[in-house]
């Protein structure tokens, strides 16, 4: 009987669960009603005088071991269920597939790039905007329709605590912060109350441009774009502006691109005109530059403003927005070898 309980006693010391039921049964196994020491305990009467005391003291170790033993394994259990929900298996192999950059990402970098190339530097603004930097300042007049073009997410009933519709609010802060020459694009993320569909979302990305200096022309506006339009399609590729009305530029332009699928013969991309549409531009109004304090006699410029999502849907086919948020692994592996 004296090698059986020194053998539970061993048992008792090696014993380690990861499971509190595991230490429950552990418990019940040995001083449960019907368990292994009441049993001990209930033969003690059996005992040869000669071995009464080393059993004794045997048995009161066997019971304070596994009393010890269970509130020891609890307490590791319990703080681990603490940590974590799950139960970590730090022996685990590691995960060895390496993330990929967003599209989206890819394409911002790209155009950062090619800009930076020709003296952009790159600044950013709050997502979060007054109605000074996003309407105000870039000429939208109180109550004009122009404000309806873009539908704002107001976060309070204040006007004055928006989320941005647009980059050009960051075009104002640099203004206000930096004196000319300015030459700058503003990446960034902007929100606009648009039911989500196929084409329209209501978080998407944008990129704008600033420049301005003495002697800034309408030609030095179309040489730039001229310039990205091919570094960023391809170097056959076209532009054209058309007119078009923005209140922050006079005059103001709309840009297509020659359709890069179709190198302009029409295909279902470009509706079969041949030209798509990548980016709104203009001079800087003289009011924005006065609103900024910005002599207006000394010193012109022009602005330009894209989305992301459109260049990024252009290059690489994408006929659907809403998967640039689905963040599904298939659709976002396709984009791997172009970082
Ligand atoms: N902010 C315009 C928009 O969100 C885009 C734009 C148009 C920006 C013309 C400009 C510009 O800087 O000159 O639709």
């Amino acid at each position: 009987m004296i090698e059986q309980v020194k053998k539970y006693i061993e048992e008792v010391e090696q014993a380690g669960f990861k499971k509190l039921d595991e230490v429950e049964a552990f418990r019940i196994k040995f001083i449960g009603k019907k368990g292994i020491i009441p049993a001990l305990f209930g033969d003690f009467k059996n005992v040869v005088k000669e071995d009464r005391k080393e059993m004794g003291i045997l048995l009161n170790d066997l019971k304070n071991g596994v009393q010890k033993k269970i509130t020891e394994l609890k307490d590791q259990l319990e703080n681990l269920q603490a940590d974590s929900s799950e139960y970590v298996d730090l022996f685990m192999p590691v995960n060895k597939e390496a993330g990929s950059r967003h599209p989206l990402s890819i394409v911002r970098n790209e155009i950062i790039d090619i800009f930076s190339r020709i003296g952009f530097n790159v600044a950013e603004g709050p997502e979060i905007e007054d109605d000074w930097h996003n309407f105000t300042a870039l000429n939208f007049p109180e109550e004009h329709p122009a404000r309806d073009m873009q539908d704002t997410f107001f976060i309070e009933k204040n006007p004055d605590v928006a989320l941005r519709t647009h980059t050009s609010s960051v075009q104002v802060r640099v203004m206000e912060n930096e004196k000319p020459p300015i030459r700058s694009i503003f990446p960034g993320r902007v929100f606009r109350n648009e039911a989500i569909s196929a084409r329209a979302h209501c978080i998407f990305h944008q990129v704008e441009g600033l420049y301005i200096d003495k002697n800034v022309s309408f030609a030095d506006l179309k040489q730039t774009l001229m310039y990205f339009a091919k570094e960023m399609f391809g170097e056959e590729t076209g532009i054209r502006l058309r007119p078009s009305y923005f209140p922050f530029t006079e005059p103001s332009a709309e840009m297509d691109i020659s359709c890069h699928i179709c190198g302009g013969k029409g295909c279902n991309i470009c509706k079969y005109s041949g030209w798509v549409e990548i980016l709104g531009c203009g001079m800087v109004d003289p009011n924005v530059l006065k609103s900024s304090n910005i002599d207006a006699e000394e010193y012109t410029g022009f602005a330009f403003g894209m989305g992301i999502e459109r260049i990024t849907m252009l290059k690489y086919q994408i006929k659907d927005l809403r998967l640039f948020f689905e963040n599904d692994l298939k659709f976002l592996r396709q984009f791997e070898s172009a970082i």
